[in-house]
């Protein structure tokens, strides 16, 4: 929300309870839980949003300054970029 590239996004959501919930659980079940996920595939949660390379690299910034400003090392870091970077296809203009 504090990201101007991609603030509007955020904006919209309806349910954002919901969604930072799902968002929590993702993270957390992708990197070992014991939380589960319940939300929709990446496929389907950014179907028609026509989300741009910008707007994912902006997305992908905030996580990684997240991660630092919680005191996550370089080489933890640097998975999760990796993780994410994979999800390209199924979040930009899909
Ligand atoms: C690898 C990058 C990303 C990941 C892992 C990711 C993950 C997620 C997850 C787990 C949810 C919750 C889905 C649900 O509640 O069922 C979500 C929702 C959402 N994402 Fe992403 N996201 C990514 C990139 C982006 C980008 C680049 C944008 C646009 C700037 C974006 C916009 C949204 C919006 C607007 C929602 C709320 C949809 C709703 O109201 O149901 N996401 N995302």
């Amino acid at each position: 929300m504090a990201n101007p590239l991609v603030r509007n996004r955020y904006e919209q959501i309806k349910d954002m309870d919901r969604v930072e919930r799902n968002v929590i659980d993702f993270f957390c079940a992708g990197s070992g839980g014991p939380e589960a996920y319940h939300g929709k595939d990446m496929v389907a949660t950014h179907r028609g949003m026509n989300v741009s390379e910008q707007e994912f690299f902006a997305v992908i910034d905030d996580a990684m300054a997240a991660l630092e400003t919680c005191g996550v090392e370089p080489p933890v870091r640097n998975e999760v970029l990796a993780v994410l970077w994979s999800m390209k296809a199924e979040v930009v203009r899909n």
